[in-house]
């Protein structure tokens, strides 16, 4: 019957399709689920402290605004240092200079300087 044959060759389209979205949505979902595994294990500590305490105010465009009070190693320091003050954090000198460092990575490139200076 060549009814029934078509019938069942777009039954066949049907499953195929199917099938290829079904895969395709694991694929993603795999994909998702490895790119996540792979910030979190690639997050440093200056990210996370960041992220945790310092983005709820401002975004990545205060980093490259033109009026920045940022122009080298030692005023990115400076300003991290400040800022965790403002917020009563505590921050060790690591903890600043790991900061320091991601946001040297993310956004200044300056060429790193030492520590965060010891007071
Ligand atoms: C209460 C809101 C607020 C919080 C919380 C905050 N900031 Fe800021 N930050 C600002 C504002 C507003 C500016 C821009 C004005 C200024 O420099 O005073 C700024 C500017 C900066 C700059 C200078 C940007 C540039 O290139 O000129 C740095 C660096 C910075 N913040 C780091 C931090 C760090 C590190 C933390 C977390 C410890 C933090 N901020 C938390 C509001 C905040």
């Amino acid at each position: 019957m060549r009814y029934s044959q078509i019938e069942s060759w777009m039954k066949g389209i049907a499953l195929t399709y199917w099938n290829m979205r079904l895969w395709l949505c694991a694929t993603i979902a795999l994909m998702a689920g490895a790119a996540q595994a792979q910030s979190a294990t690639t997050a440093s500590r200056g990210q996370l402290l960041y992220d945790t305490h310092c983005v709820a105010c401002h975004d990545a465009q205060v980093h490259w605004r033109a009026a920045k009070v940022v122009r080298n190693w030692e005023t990115l320091v400076a300003e991290v240092r400040r800022w965790q003050a403002v917020e009563k954090l505590q921050w060790t000198d690591d903890d600043i200079d790991q900061v320091a460092r991601h946001l040297n990575n993310m956004y200044y490139r300056y060429p790193p300087g030492n520590l965060a200076q010891r007071e």
